[in-house]
């Protein structure tokens, strides 16, 4: 019995530490986990998996922050972070400036592209002047669905179908309802990887290069502060060089 109070005292020790290390809070983060390799959901587990996936955790950890996911829908991100249901989105995100005009944007922490898929057999396609008369399929208010959207107004493409998610899309092109998608480089490439049965190819990068970024309430300015300095830690650590290697190998 004598031992009680040294162990008592060690139980409120190791309690009180513990409330200093996640005394930071929760980091409530939303994304779409339609977009392989950055946000995917792993169909044995339920887990969700990817390169943002483990990068937001890996800041979590870095800001001793309990890092909290939900995977909801794309176009509700945006909305979801102004009424402040979540700290951050990460989900491949492009920095635009129309996007910067309602959320605040971390430091980039992903450079992309744009492509286009087409059906394996297509030979005529190989950039974005080689859609007139054709129809994209996009995942709606994304940067392909801006590009297609600015294209057809242009007149050089006859029509854009929006859908909801990128595995959407690509059915459309898989039964000829479309006959393009035009959507970001690494996860066409992701796509054709898990889907090789799918009758589909891309042709590379067909436009400027992209940054991603992870969005925030614009109020929300002390943690974007400690967001960047933890992406900041993260490079110089070689935590992040290690999450990308983990999914997009050496460079
Ligand atoms: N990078 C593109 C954009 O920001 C597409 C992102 C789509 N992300 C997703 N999780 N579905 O518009």
């Amino acid at each position: 019995m004598k031992k009680l109070p040294v162990f008592i005292l060690t139980v409120v020790l190791v309690v009180a530490a513990s409330t200093v290390a996640w005394g930071a809070g929760v980091l409530r983060v939303a994304t779409e986990a339609g977009f392989m390799p950055f946000e995917f959901v792993d169909e044995k587990t339920g887990e969700l998996l990817g390169f943002d996936m483990e990068l937001i955790k890996a800041i979590g950890a870095e800001l001793g922050m309990e890092v909290k996911i939900d995977n909801i829908s794309w176009d509700g991100l945006i909305p979801a972070l102004l009424n402040n249901n979540y700290d951050v989105s990460i989900a491949g995100i492009t920095i635009t400036e129309e996007r910067a005009a309602s959320v605040n944007f971390s430091d980039p922490y992903f450079e992309s592209v744009l492509t286009i898929v087409t059906k394996s057999n297509v030979q005529n396609i190989a950039s974005l002047d080689d859609l007139q008369g054709k129809i994209a399929a996009v995942q709606i208010s994304t940067t392909g669905d801006f590009e297609a959207s600015d294209l057809q107004d242009a007149g050089g493409l006859k029509g854009v179908s929006r859908f909801d998610t990128v595995t959407d899309a690509m059915q459309a092109v898989i039964i000829g309802a479309a006959d393009v998608v035009i959507l970001d480089l690494p996860v066409a490439n992701a796509y054709l990887e898990a889907n090789p049965q799918a009758p589909l190819k891309h042709v590379g990068p067909v436009a400027d290069n992209e940054f991603y970024g992870i969005a925030l309430n614009k109020k929300n300015t002390e943690l974007l502060e400690k967001i960047n300095g933890a992406l900041t830690q993260l490079h110089e650590n070689g935590t992040y060089d290690k999450i990308y290697q983990n999914w997009f190998g050496a460079q």
